[in-house]
């Protein structure tokens, strides 16, 4: 660039923007169509659970997804949307909620997605991105819709670039949440560009300009600075930001502020369940504060980009964590009533006066329809559906299939060069270490399985030859697969430790039985592999409040009825499976469902309350007030009253 040209842009740096804009930076993986990934066994279950629940009924009688709630209603359209391509028995359901979100589609003559409520009233931009993604979903769906709806995207993008040139239609959200319309540029971009890449990366420019700064936010100097973005909801989708700017910035420092941010947002914030805690802002590493249920689903919807943008492994380890601790353990096992704060000692879950978090209100941990406020009832169905969608990738040549979330699935894909492939993945995993993957194909390739960094002594058996020990590089196990069928067995076992994973890297730490994760006040949490295990609290229910339409939707009160106040010695912790059996319970999530736990000696100790519901701190070197005996912890995900926290002892 010639001097005369540089002094002309510092002083209208509009002059530069203009100008022509290099390509997207490539994804390190790809993602499949919908419908090409289906869940089976177990976790088939969990999607029928779920859609025979709240997240499949709503509609029917939850004023928030009724069309005159136009953001309500697109949070659980693009749920709904996703969940319904995995359940024959939603789909139903799914096509009568489809059509008065197409007719905007089709109707509106000036290219703005949504009714404009009346000309007084702004129009902001942040309501329709979940229509977008829904939108997006429903095409990779139903290819049939492709010209309908990649012209409305296009049309629509027209207009929300002039409102950023003029600097209309950010508000509060839009500011935070830029990076989720970003990613539906890039998505057209990457498929269906239509000669329009300069107009959509021009957006995707405007958007970042006029949004948070999301690379101060996470950086070292500043952390977590602005009060916008200590919110927790915008800051688990803000985790976004960065690796969608780095894709038109081509800017290392984008990832690597990223990568960063990711782990001191646990290491200050982070629970034994795999989230962080977020009682509407960050909140410490307290056992008794809360994480929102929004956030748990969104940083699993993040983590999930941040691994295809980047690859690190890390962040599809702390998503598996996450899915199989702290999303289950907020919903009660049928799936019909939810939290909104969940905390990882929560010993009861009742309208409590004081209670422990700051900015939330004292009905924030009941299980019910719309504790607290109604965002999490139309956005938690998108936890389940999302990790089935992004449980399986493709390297960016298309020559490969990765396996990405470990667990049961059937996945059918063509790749590269017409390779029909077609992989079946039989396993009670998380509770079980085995999992058991025949794959037919038309044609050779190389075949990819995370091995998960908890894994020591993993072992594979390649049709039926000698077992050997798993050798993942930067995560996953290359398996050659021929023409035909290759079946593959991959023995996981891990250790039993009270530590989950190195924040730096899950990767990095030579002897994982030796990590341990401290938590506040010398108390330990305890994992084995992808679970997390805690003391199930018994408890009786009462029934605070019933919908008047749908009576299944119930808000409910959980008490402690037996003690819950030990300390643990963790040199007694063992590991505890029953026989397999030969089908999982249904629902898996609830209370001595799972197959698996592990036992440990413990004390009773006095462990004060504070207000008259929630736990004090887990007591620093406590003494037994009774005799020694052997409690059983179990996984995290299938209790609603727990400790997960304990205080320690030596028991000798
Ligand atoms: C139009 O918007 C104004 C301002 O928000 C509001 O007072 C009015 O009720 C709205 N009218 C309709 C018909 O929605
Ligand atoms: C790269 O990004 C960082 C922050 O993310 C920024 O400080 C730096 O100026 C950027 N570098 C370039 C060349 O734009
Ligand atoms: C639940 O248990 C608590 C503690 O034992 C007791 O006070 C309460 O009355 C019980 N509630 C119900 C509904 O049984």
């Amino acid at each position: 660039m010639k001097p005369p040209f540089l002094f002309l842009a510092a002083l209208c740096p509009l002059l530069l923007r203009a100008g022509a804009q290099t390509a997207l930076a490539p994804l390190k993986y790809l993602t499949i169509p919908l419908g090409k990934i289906k869940p089976s066994g177990w976790l088939m279950d969990q999607l029928k659970v779920q859609t025979n629940g709240l997240a499949g009924h709503q509609h029917e009688f939850y004023a928030y997804v009724s069309q005159t709630d136009w953001m309500g209603g697109n949070s659980y359209y693009s749920n709904l949307e996703e969940a319904g391509s995995y359940c024959q028995p939603h789909s139903n359901q799914c096509k009568s909620f489809r059509f008065p979100v197409l007719r905007p589609l089709s109707s509106r003559f000036n290219g703005v997605l949504g009714p404009e409520v009346n000309t007084t009233k702004p129009r902001y931009l942040w309501g329709r991105y979940p229509f977008m993604f829904g939108a997006i979903q429903m095409l990779e769906y139903d290819p049939s819709l492709t010209d309908q709806v990649v012209t409305a995207l296009h049309k629509f993008v027209v207009v929300a670039n002039a409102m950023l040139h003029a600097g209309q239609g950010v508000d509060a959200w839009a500011q935070t949440r830029w990076e989720d319309f970003v990613m539906v540029l890039q998505w057209l971009y990457d498929y269906h560009p239509n000669g329009k890449e300069d107009l959509l990366i021009d957006t995707m420019k405007y958007l970042k300009w006029t949004g948070v700064p999301w690379e101060k936010v996470f950086s070292e100097q500043n952390p977590f600075g602005l009060p916008l973005t200590w919110h927790g909801v915008n800051m688990a989708e803000g985790l976004k930001a960065l690796p969608s700017t780095y894709r038109f910035t081509h800017n290392q420092t984008d990832l690597d502020v990223a990568s960063k941010g990711w782990d001191m947002l646990f290491e200050y914030h982070g629970r034994p369940s795999g989230i962080y805690s977020a009682d509407e802002y960050l909140a410490g590493l307290e056992a008794v504060r809360g994480t929102e249920l929004c956030l748990v689903v969104e940083t699993m919807f993040s983590g999930s980009y941040l691994y295809q943008v980047m690859g690190d492994p890390k962040f599809a380890d702390r998503v598996e964590k996450i899915t199989y601790n702290a999303l289950p353990a907020t919903l009660t096992g049928d799936m019909w009533s939810r939290q909104y704060l969940q905390q990882q000692n929560q010993i009861a879950a009742k309208n409590m006066n004081p209670n422990p978090f700051p900015n939330d209100g004292a009905y924030s941990n009941v299980f019910g329809l719309e504790p607290n406020y109604p965002c999490c009832t139309v956005n938690h169905p998108q936890g389940w559906p999302k990790f089935i969608t992004n449980a399986f990738l493709m390297t960016p040549d298309k020559k490969s299939l990765v396996h990405l979330y470990l667990g049961p699935f059937e996945t059918t894909v063509t790749l590269d060069s017409e390779n029909q492939v077609k992989a079946v993945v039989d396993t009670q995993y998380p509770f079980s270490d085995v999992l058991t993957t025949r794959i037919t194909a038309t044609k050779a390739f190389t075949y990819y399985v995370r091995i998960p960094s908890w894994v020591v002594g993993g072992t594979i058996a390649i049709d039926g030859r000698v077992v050997q020990p798993v050798a993942p590089v930067n995560g996953l196990q290359a398996v050659s697969v021929k023409a035909g069928t290759t079946l593959f067995v991959l023995n996981l076992p891990a250790p039993v430790t009270t530590g989950m994973f190195s924040s730096s890297s899950g990767h990095s730490v030579p002897d994982f039985t030796s990590i341990t994760e401290s938590r506040p006040h010398g108390s330990i949490a305890v994992h084995r592999g992808p679970l997390h295990y805690a003391f199930d609290i018994p408890r009786n229910q009462t029934v605070l409040a019933r919908n008047a339409q749908q009576p299944l939707a119930v808000d409910l009160q959980f008490d402690a009825t037996a003690p819950w106040q030990y300390a643990i010695d963790p040199a007694t912790l063992k590991f505890a499976p029953a026989a397999p059996p030969a089908t999982l319970p249904s629902p898996i999530f609830d209370s001595g469902k799972p197959p698996v736990s592990i036992t440990v000696s413990a004390c009773p100790i006095s462990w004060p309350i504070a207000g008259d519901t929630f736990a004090a701190p887990p007591p620093t070197n406590p003494t037994c007030t009774g005799s020694a005996r052997t409690i059983r912890l179990t996984p995290f995900g299938a209790t609603k009253l727990r400790i997960g926290e304990f205080p320690v002892v030596q028991l000798g």
